[in-house]
């Protein structure tokens, strides 16, 4: 199973979302915050809803890496080759971890749920944050502004 790409085991217990992930991208912003919740719901699943949970962090990942893929390709933003790899490379770890699940390994689903929330933020942070600058100077000629209200993250479910 190919690792995640600069995952951080220290940070695995800690709650994936906060506000220092938004970036001022209305859009990619909700997707980001769903996408932390499903994650959230995968590491805590119990073994018969493991499938479902992982089966709906595939989707959403899918579908956003999808949505950022063709804004960086149609935006022809420099770096997106590097991007768009680690994308295809988280893809492909969940779609083999899938396979496995379906063969009964559900501690394998488990610990990729970790791996998954150490990645989340700074992918976020830095490519993704990197994706929505460029958005951001090209359509107003400038850095986006985010506002951070000091909203408390929410804690993580309880497992
Ligand atoms: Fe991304
Ligand atoms: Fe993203």
């Amino acid at each position: 199973m190919p690792a995640f790409p600069a995952m951080n085991p220290t940070e695995t217990s800690a709650p994936i979302w906060s506000d220092s992930l938004l970036l001022g991208h209305a859009a990619i912003d909700g997707e980001h915050e769903q996408l932390a919740e499903l994650i959230e719901r995968m590491r805590c699943a119990a073994a018969p809803e493991m499938a479902q949970a992982l089966d709906a962090v595939l989707q959403h990942a899918a579908s956003h890496f999808a949505a950022e893929n063709e804004l960086m390709r149609t935006t022809a933003f420099p770096p997106r080759d590097c991007h768009i790899s680690e994308h295809e490379a988280v893809l492909s770890t969940l779609r083999g971890v899938r396979a496995r699940l379906a063969r009964g390994e559900v501690e394998v689903a488990r610990r990729v749920a970790d791996e998954l929330a150490a990645w989340f933020p700074p992918h976020v942070q830095h490519l993704d944050s990197a994706l929505t600058h460029w958005l951001c100077k090209l359509q107003h000629g400038a850095k986006p502004v985010v506002l951070r209200v000091g909203r408390k993250p929410e804690a993580a479910l309880a497992c």
